[in-house]
């Protein structure tokens, strides 16, 4: 069943409740890292959810853009602060609110969408919105962590998976689980080489193994991330 991001519970537990240490330091500390110079900028966060990452953006100085297709969220994301973040609730791809771009990020917002289609037209109108050699970064639950115990997630499904499948998803501080849509690396980058974009780079950050508190961070990668460049 699809998971539905408007659900009251899931968005509130989402937001408040989700500490998300391995999103922090291998996910999004790379998106921030591929992204670079963010000051000044004018960015989106595509799929912004409660608003976590547009925040951090924002606090880096960026001028952002962020929509989600789930009011809730949005409606959440202005009630924690807006900041003078620009919110949106839109529709699927649309991006007509949003002005020409110097970069664009879609944090774990792929794994919720089943058609490939729905997300070709995305990553095509992002494209559009970018200028020459501007960046997009994607962040995705990597393909291989299904079924590893990671801190913040743990994803379940039935191998082999085959693209489209469903894998069940438990997220650190939620007591409600969910599914998202897997699909292979190979897959994820040639939708994004397909909307016209050059794939830069591809990070697959392990944790540091004298940490402690890590699980399979140590020797699996949590996280697919991927510069794509116009
Ligand atoms: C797992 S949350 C991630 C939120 C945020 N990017 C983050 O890193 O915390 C997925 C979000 O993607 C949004 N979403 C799902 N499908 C979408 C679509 N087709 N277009 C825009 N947002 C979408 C959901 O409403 C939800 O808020």
């Amino acid at each position: 069943m699809k998971t539905d991001w408007n659900e009251e519970q899931l968005v509130q537990e989402y937001a408040d409740k989700h500490r998300g240490i391995t999103d922090w330091r291998l996910g999004y500390k790379s998106v921030l890292e591929l992204l670079r110079k963010v000051c000044g900028k004018t960015g989106l966060d595509y799929g912004c959810g409660s608003g976590k990452f547009a925040r951090r953006l924002k606090e880096f100085g960026a001028n952002v853009y962020a929509l989600d297709t789930s009011q809730r969220a949005i409606d959440e994301a202005i009630r924690i602060g807006d900041v003078g973040i620009k919110y949106r609730h839109i529709k699927s791809g649309d991006l007509s609110s949003v002005p020409e771009l110097d970069f664009a990020t879609i944090n774990f917002v792929l794994c919720c969408v089943q058609d490939n289609e729905e997300i070709a037209e995305i990553l095509r109108k992002i494209y559009e919105k970018l200028p020459q050699e501007g960046i997009l970064v994607v962040c995705e639950p990597h393909p291989d962590g299904v079924n590893h115990e990671f801190v913040s997630y743990r994803s379940t499904g039935k191998v082999p998976l085959k693209s489209g499948d469903k894998v069940r998803v438990e997220l650190d501080g939620l007591s409600k689980k969910f599914c998202d849509c897997w699909r292979p690396k190979k897959e994820t980058l040639e939708l994004i080489a397909q909307a016209g974009f050059f794939v830069e780079r591809v990070k697959e950050p392990l944790a540091d193994p004298e940490e402690f508190f890590w699980k399979d961070e140590k020797t699996q990668v949590p996280y697919l991330i991927v510069k794509a460049v116009k």
